[in-house]
This record gives C-alpha cells, structure tokens and sequence, in this order.
C-alpha cells in the first residue's frame, strides 16, 4: 500500500525534475563564465600588488591562519532551526525519524553494526541520516576556527536556516502554496533587515540546504507542484548555497557530499578504518542496493534489481533490495553488501545523485555509475579529476538497450586494476565524511572543512577581482 503510493509520488517526482533540469541546463553563459573565472584565477596568480591589508578590528575567536577570511554566523530566531528539529514527528514521513537530529547532526550510535566492523569504530558510525546536513554544517560552523563574532571582520556570512527541513513537512502532504514557502519568505524578511545583507545583497551570505536543490525550485506548472520556491526569489540569486545535489548550471549551488554514517573522532580512526577495507574479503564481484521503480519508464532500477538478482545465485552480486529492507536510515545488511563487493552499482533514482554513492565509497567499493551527473558534475570540489581512476562508467543507454553486460564490463578489469582504483577510493575517504567536531585529524581536511575553505577563498577571489575593477582597468589591462 504505502510502496505503491510512495511509487507514484515518485514517478511524479522524477517527471518534475526532468522539467527542471530541462530549464536549467544549457546554459550558454556556463562556459564564458568558467573562461572569465579561470582568467581571475590566471589574474589573482599573477597580481603584482601586495595583498590586502589586514583587517583593523581583529577578530575575537578567529585564529591568525584565517588568511582567506572569517566567517560570522547569524543569530536567526528559532522558528527557522532548531523550532524545526524539534517537530520531527511530521517531517518527510519515509525519509526522517525522530531522533536522528540527535548528536550534531550525526544521529544514534549504529549499534546493528557490532560484529561487522572494528570493536574500536563502533562509536563512530551512526545512523545519520542522508538529510541532515544543515543541522551538521550549523553544528560545525558555530566552533570553526575562522568563526568571528563580529560581523564587521567577516567575509562570509552564514545564515543558519534549515531550509530542507522547513520543506521536508509539506513535501509529501496536501500543503498549500504558501505553507510550502513560510519560512522561506520569513526568512528573507528577516535577512533583508540585516545591515550585512543589505551592503552585499546577500553576494557574500552561504547557506547549506539538507536536500537536493530540485526542492527549492519549484515550477509554475501547477500539475507539477513540488517543493518550495526558495531559490526561484530573487533575494536568493546571489547567495552561495551548499547542497547535496546542485543545478550544473548554477555557479552559486555547490555540491557537497550526502553525510554517511561514518564520523571519525581522529586520524587513527580513518587509518583504522582504510586498512579494515582494504583487506577486507570481498567475494562478490558487485552489489546493489536500492529498490526497483517498476512504474517509472525505462527503469534501470528494476533492470540492475533483477541483472543482481539473477547473479546473486552464483554469488556474483548481492543484493539488498530496499523495499523489503529499511534502507533510509543505515543497516547491516547495507554494510555487509558493500564490504563485501568490488564494485556497487549507483544507477540515478528520483533524482540524479544519491547517498548510496558515498556509503559505498567509504566501505571501500569501487562505485559504477550510469549517469555523469550522479557523481562526476556534482562534486567537483571534493573527487579527482579522473573518474576512470575511482570509478567505472557505464552509459545507460548501452544497459537500457542490452548493448553492455554489466558482469562483462566488470570482470574485465584485472585484479589489480581494481586493486589500484580501491586505492583512489581509499584515499578519497578522508575527504568526504564529516569527522567528529572534537576531532584531532591531524589537519586532515573533512567534507566540512573542504566546504568552508572553499568558500572562504571563492569570496576572496571575488573580492580580489572586485578591487582590481574599482582600481581602474589601466594597471591590470597589459597582463591580459
Ligand atoms: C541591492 O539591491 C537593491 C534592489 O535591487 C539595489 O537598489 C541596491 O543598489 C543593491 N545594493 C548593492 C550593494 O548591490
Ligand atoms: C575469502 O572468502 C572465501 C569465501 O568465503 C574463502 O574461501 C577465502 O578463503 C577467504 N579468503 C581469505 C583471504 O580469507
Ligand atoms: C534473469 O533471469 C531470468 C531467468 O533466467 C531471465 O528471464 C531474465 O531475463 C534475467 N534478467 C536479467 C535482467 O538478466
Ligand atoms: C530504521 O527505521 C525503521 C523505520 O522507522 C525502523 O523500523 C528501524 O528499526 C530503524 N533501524 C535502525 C537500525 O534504527
Ligand atoms: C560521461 O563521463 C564519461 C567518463 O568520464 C565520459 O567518457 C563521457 O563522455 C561523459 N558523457 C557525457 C554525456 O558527458
Ligand atoms: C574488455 O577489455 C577489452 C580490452 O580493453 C576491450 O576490448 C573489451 O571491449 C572489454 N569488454 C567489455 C565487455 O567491456
């Protein structure tokens, strides 16, 4: 009953988001705009001026190493963070339980994992859920060390505003329009009388969305009712936004990874755990782990659900199908498939990114995807620039149609090919798990601090740039 019923909500869903890729991709700006911004970074390289000035008011908690700048969190009223944590009972009704809010963000203790993983990394795995980044960014931001608390020394500006969870309550009920958009347009009436937003127009404010960025761009079609409208206000085209699925044709969405179970307390945990899966006996060729969308045309789902079904008798692929399964919140059986795999399959579902991707990374499978944009033009900040190093791709089309045999492609790489990509994997991990906020990592870099660094820096430059146009064009035309 409830399967066939999320079924359908979800065939609707893929059909929206279909429609707004289609609006938003091909853009023809993209491509001058990448040129103008690697002609910043050839600029900013190659500046003969001396840097900046410091700041004349030091900042009161950030460090001396905040050379890129500080950030400033503001102090939203309630209603806008923690008031919508607390309702959890009435939130996204398959994806969120009450409870997973609990420990910054990261959830409970995963304790179905005892036996399956190191007695010493029990802690650290959680049941985190896949939506909760804002509550871990909020958490993390408030104790970095370029937080100040004077906004007159910031450079970034954090607004701490839970927008996946505002949302989240009304995405699956009979809500109205304007239900849908409360506390957006709240917010924007509150940002709009900060005196920091009013001198940027928010061209210098971040904020972090829990969900995929098709949940705030909803269409005018009203048979396609999905989501808010956050990032269609206008207020919100110049604000930073970090998301874990961006718009590729959005220079201001930027893709950081879905949060998974694993929270390392230190660099011992991580090496603890590289070294757990690489040696780790993994007797399947591949895994899948996922539900089938039999409603949805050319369901590649369904087709990989039965290609493993059908492998799993030989013991080449194991299968965790999630609609007998709880997948949402983590499971041992999640975790057994993908240790004991090679390679896991990450076909797109409603959307084309999903957690999976990651949870299957950091159990130190090799990841097949089937669409470029599940992983490849999402996370730029975060993988190496060669995907064939990490992952192996297989078109869709060429399953769809029957051209390619996923066994054939993935028998085909040696041992030690594979050997060698688990490796890239491997090395991969530090940098896209959200390490425990106490954590002694040894300047090992998390998905968060990546985030915050980068965004500290894209300011900058763009500040940089800013200067050099109001200094008048004359000194910087003759390097061009
Ligand atoms: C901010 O936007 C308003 C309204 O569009 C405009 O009048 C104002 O000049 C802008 N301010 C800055 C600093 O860009
Ligand atoms: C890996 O597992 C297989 C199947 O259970 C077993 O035959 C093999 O001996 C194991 N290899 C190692 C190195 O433990
Ligand atoms: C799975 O096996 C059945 C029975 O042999 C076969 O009819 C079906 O085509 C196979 N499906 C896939 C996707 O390989
Ligand atoms: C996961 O969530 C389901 C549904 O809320 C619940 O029945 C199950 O016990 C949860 N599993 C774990 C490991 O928390
Ligand atoms: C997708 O990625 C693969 C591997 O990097 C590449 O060969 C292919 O051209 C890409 N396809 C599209 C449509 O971008
Ligand atoms: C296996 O690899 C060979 C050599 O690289 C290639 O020619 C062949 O097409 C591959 N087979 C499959 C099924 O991908």
């Amino acid at each position: 009953m409830l399967i066939s019923k999320k079924s359908r909500t979800l065939q609707f869903i893929t059909s929206i988001f279909h429609s707004i890729h289609s609006q938003i991709t091909s853009h023809p700006r993209i491509s001058l705009f990448i040129f103008s911004l690697s002609l910043v970074q050839l600029l900013i390289f190659c500046s003969p001026f001396p840097p900046p000035p410091a700041p004349v008011s030091l900042p009161s908690m950030a460090d001396d190493r905040c050379e890129e700048g500080n950030v400033y969190v503001y102090k939203l009223p309630t209603m806008f963070n923690s008031d919508l944590v607390g309702t959890c009972e009435d939130l996204d009704p398959w994806h969120w339980q009450c409870g997973v809010a609990t420990n910054g963000g990261y959830g409970t203790t995963a304790t179905e994992l005892a036996g399956i993983i190191p007695e010493n990394l029990l802690q650290v795995w959680h049941r985190t859920n896949q939506f909760s980044s804002e509550i871990i960014f909020h958490n993390r931001i408030l104790k970095h060390k370029c937080r100040t608390m004077e906004p007159e020394s910031a450079t970034v500006f954090y607004i701490p505003f839970y927008a996946g969870l505002a949302v989240g309550k009304y995405l699956f009920t009979d809500s109205t329009n304007d239900e849908r958009d409360f506390h957006a347009v709240e917010l924007i009436k509150w940002v709009q009388m900060q005196r920091y937003w009013q001198r940027s127009n928010g061209s210098d404010h971040v904020i972090v969305l829990g969900r995929i960025t098709w949940d705030f761009r909803r269409l005018t079609d009203p048979e396609k009712r999905w989501g808010s409208t956050f990032l269609n206000m206008p207020e919100m085209q110049t604000v930073t936004r970090f998301t874990i699925e961006r718009a590729p044709g959005d220079y201001h969405d930027i893709g950081i990874p879905y949060p998974t179970g694993f929270h390392p307390r230190s660099i011992s945990d991580i090496r603890t755990w590289q070294n757990f899966i690489r040696t780790y006996n993994r007797t399947s060729l591949f895994t899948f782990v996922g539900a089938a969308r039999e409603d949805v045309g050319d369901d590649i789902r369904g087709l990989l659900l039965q290609t493993c079904r059908n492998e799993s008798v030989s013991g080449t692929c194991r299968v965790v199908d999630c609609a007998v399964t709880p997948c949402a919140n983590g499971s041992s059986a999640i975790m057994e498939s993908l240790l004991g795999s090679e390679f896991c399959l990450q076909p797109r579902g409603d959307s084309f990114t999903r957690r999976s991707v990651f949870d299957c990374m950091i159990a130190g499978a090799v990841p097949v995807l089937f669409w470029n944009r599940t992983m490849y033009d999402q996370y730029e900040w975060y993988l190496p620039e060669e995907p064939e190093s990490y992952s192996v791709f297989i078109d869709h089309n060429d399953v769809s149609a029957g051209r390619k045999s996923i066994k054939g492609v993935l028998e085909n790489y040696s041992k030690d090919v594979v050997k060698k990509m688990r490796e890239r994997v491997i090395e991969i991990i530090p940098k896209i798990v959200y390490s425990d906020d106490e954590s002694n990592n040894g300047g090992m870099k998390d998905a968060f601090d990546i985030a915050m660094d980068g965004v500290l820096r894209r300011f900058k430059a763009e500040r940089d740039e800013r200067r050099r146009e109001s200094d008048g064009s004359k000194k910087t035309r003759w390097k061009i």
